[in-house]
């Protein structure tokens, strides 16, 4: 699909070198945008930039200094942001209850799930302030607004990212910005690849309409939120989930 809905707008995808990240990327770059890709995963990045005509920079959204020169350094090669789709997010230990959970794992999600979507929320919404626009998408799951067993550390890490939308949302209301959740539940990608059967098996199940997602349908939700045409919407994390969250 070819259009220009978002014609001269700047966007940056974290996460964006691989699954939700990348077709979102890959949307944005064919509807007009000039697209950063920003990754910890350096040749994926590259070779995914290279592939739709974007571009990639290397950051570790857990890492403050990361994410902030990067975002100046996009900033003032292009001059503007528009747009700002956080997706860079792990699982950490899954198929495990709470009492065999180290405390190093739930750390670790919580620094690139939680401290990430801090991080480049905030360092987003600064650059967006002088041009009073902005849409702000954290990715978030259904396993923030639900509570999966057996995830007690993402899904904790997805609750906090609902929190944090709510409150910036609020925050920015009278402004030109928007910040937004999405909560998918299950779509095929690497994340899902690497996790436990069992796990997976739990999370699919529990879909009224037994299937998962699919990029396309992630991808065309996650654009309109970030569009221009998403002007009345604020604080809120839709749902993706085939009917299992139906708030
Ligand atoms: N796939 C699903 O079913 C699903 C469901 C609900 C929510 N989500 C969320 O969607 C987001 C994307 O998931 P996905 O399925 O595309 O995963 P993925 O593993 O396919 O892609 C994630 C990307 O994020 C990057 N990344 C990870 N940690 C990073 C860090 N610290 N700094 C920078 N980049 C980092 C990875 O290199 C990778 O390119 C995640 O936040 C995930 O929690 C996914």
């Amino acid at each position: 699909m070819t259009n220009e809905r978002f014609k001269d707008q700047v966007a940056i995808i974290t996460g964006g070198a691989d699954g939700l990240g990348l077709h979102i990327a890959t949307r944005l770059t064919h509807e007009g945008a000039r697209v950063w890709i920003v990754d910890r995963d350096q040749e994926l990045g590259t070779a995914a930039a290279e592939r739709i005509g974007c571009e990639f920079e290397p950051v570790d959204v857990a890492d403050e200094v990361s994410v902030t020169s990067t975002f100046e350094k996009i900033n003032a090669t292009a001059g503007r942001l528009d747009v700002m789709v956080n997706c860079a997010g792990i699982v950490g230990p899954n198929g495990v209850k709470i009492e065999d959970v180290p405390l190093s794992g739930f750390e670790q999600v919580q620094a690139v799930n939680v401290r990430g979507s801090f991080l480049t929320c905030r360092e987003a919404i600064k650059h967006m302030t002088p041009n009073d626009y902005g849409r702000v998408l954290l990715v978030a799951s259904i396993a923030g607004k639900e509570g999966n067993a057996g995830m007690v550390c993402y899904s904790t890490s997805k609750a906090g990212v609902i929190g944090m939308v709510k409150s910036a949302g609020k925050e920015y209301a009278e402004t030109g910005i928007t910040v937004n959740g999405l909560a998918p539940a299950v779509i095929q990608t690497a994340l899902v690849d690497n996790m436990e059967p069992e796990q997976v098996k739990y999370m699919t199940d529990k879909i009224p309409m037994k299937r998962c997602g699919t990029l396309d349908e992630l991808a065309s939700m996650a654009c309109w939120i970030v569009s221009p045409e998403a002007s009345f919407n604020t604080g809120f994390t839709f749902d993706l989930s085939g009917g299992r969250a139906v708030y």
